[in-house]
């Protein structure tokens, strides 16, 4: 009997591509639901591994689950998944249509929306920072003037990803300035219709986030991993590293939270990427959640420290089947993402680590005398490498050693000083 298909809604990044390869390798035909210009990006490597696609618009979302589903059927696909944010509603619906493993598609909103997702984790008791939708300069000022708000607060996209559009803002002179930022935030695939942003409490602390897989509504936490962000109005990420052992009391107030969260958006079959952060009273907030696998390389991350194969293990929930989640290694891991100094033309790059031992992914984005920019979201990250190896301090080490050889040359806009500095370490964690 052949193998069930797999569908990727969306098959562009390394953790998709790491998806369809995985798939390939174990015999299935692996098919993509894509928008015609995505697939043009598709690179050849990926174009060989597909087995076919289906171009449809995300946007509409009622018409994408109809075509992608007729689709499904027609090609004896199994398995659907995604590992892109925007898309994860669309996959629990898609999964119920076809009666595939998925997640709860009448929850599945408030996974994406943020709006949404405070109200379900305060239904379900979940600790979270007291969030405001506001849709309005008077809303705005209401918000702020609300004591369970307070200063400095975050304003932020209502289903934004990348931390695109989010701002700390700590006083009320840059509040509708940042307001207007985070609504000037579209989608990947937005239909518009939402106008309002949200006005959240800051929660203060040390930031994580734990990876988990739930299959038939039972949790297991993967991974929690320390991530760099850097201070400032805008956090933008620097970094992850795993696994973080958390003192027990510690760890165990952070999974209670993390395991409600899961439950409140109504994640059953798949990955979540929980994020949250630890108070100096070892309170845990939870900031969001993301009923997918992490980005940023978390699962290159967790196969080399743990020795744990995230894409089998996806594939396996996927299909039905039980997923090996027990870790095979116990080493550590960490990634630095590398960052323009300032916003211009990129004009040189030296220094690069290459793939080799303890090094076991090197990702390089930004073109050579292409424009750059001064990092105010996750999507202006110029590359990344992984550093793996036995001991957390020897990895971290090597990891900051490797990005201060990285030189970038950028000639900044418009016509100021050239400036060759190595690539951004001020925010990484020591
Ligand atoms: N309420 C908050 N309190 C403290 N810090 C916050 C809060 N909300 C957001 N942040 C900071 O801003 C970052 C980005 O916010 P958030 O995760 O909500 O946006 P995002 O667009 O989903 O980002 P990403 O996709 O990178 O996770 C967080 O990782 C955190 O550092
Ligand atoms: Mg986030």
């Amino acid at each position: 009997m052949s193998l069930p298909g797999v569908l990727l809604l969306a098959a562009a990044g390394p953790e998709a591509g790491a998806l369809v390869r995985a798939a390939a390798a174990r015999g299935h035909l692996v098919h993509a639901a894509t928008t015609a210009a995505a697939y043009e990006g598709y690179g050849p490597e990926l174009k060989g591994l597909l087995a076919g696609r289906v171009v449809t618009d995300f946007a509409q979302s009622g018409r994408a689950v109809d075509e992608i589903a007729a689709y499904a059927r027609h090609r004896g696909v199994g398995a659907v998944l995604t590992v892109n944010e925007y898309l994860t509603e669309l996959a629990a619906h898609l999964c119920a249509e076809l009666g595939v493993p998925g997640n709860d598609p009448g929850r599945a909103h408030a996974a994406r929306d943020k709006a949404a997702m405070a109200e379900a984790f305060a239904a379900s008791g979940v600790r979270t920072p007291y969030t405001v939708l506001v849709r309005d300069p008077a809303g705005l000022r209401a918000a702020l003037a609300d004591l369970r708000v307070g200063f400095p607060c975050v304003i932020k996209p209502v289903s934004g990803a990348g931390s695109a559009g989010v701002t700390v803002v700590s006083g009320p002179a840059g509040a509708a300035a940042a307001a207007d930022g985070a609504r000037a935030v579209a989608g990947m695939y937005a239909s518009g219709g939402e106008a309002g942003v949200l006005v959240q409490a800051y929660a203060a602390g040390t930031e994580y986030s734990v990876e988990s897989l739930t299959q038939d509504g039972t949790t297991t936490h993967l991974a929690v991993t320390r991530k760099q962000v850097t201070d400032g109005a805008k956090r933008v990420e620097t970094g992850h590293s795993l696994p973080v052992d958390l003192p027990p009391s510690i760890e165990a107030a952070v999974y209670r939270e993390v395991g409600a969260a899961i439950g409140a958006v109504g994640i059953r079959q798949g990955a979540s990427h929980t994020e949250v952060i630890v108070g100096g009273d070892g309170r845990c907030t939870v900031i969001e959640i993301g009923a997918r696998l992490a980005a940023g390389q978390i699962g290159v991350l967790i196969q080399h420290a743990l020795g744990i194969d995230v894409w089998a293990a996806l594939l396996d929930v996927a299909l039905g089947r039980p997923a090996q989640l027990a870790p095979t290694a116990c080493g550590y891991a960490t990634v630095r993402f590398v960052t323009s100094p300032c916003a211009g033309r990129l004009t040189s790059l030296s220094g690069l680590p290459t793939v080799g031992p303890g090094v076991p992914f090197v990702r390089w984005r930004a073109a050579l005398g292409g424009l750059v920019h001064e990092p105010d979201t996750n999507g202006h990250q110029l590359g990344s490498f992984v550093v793996t190896g036995p001991d957390a301090a020897g990895v971290e080490e090597r990891a900051d050693a490797l990005l201060r050889q990285i030189r970038i040359h950028v000639e900044p806009h418009p016509n100021g000083p050239a400036q060759v500095r190595p690539a951004s370490t001020s925010a990484i964690a020591p």
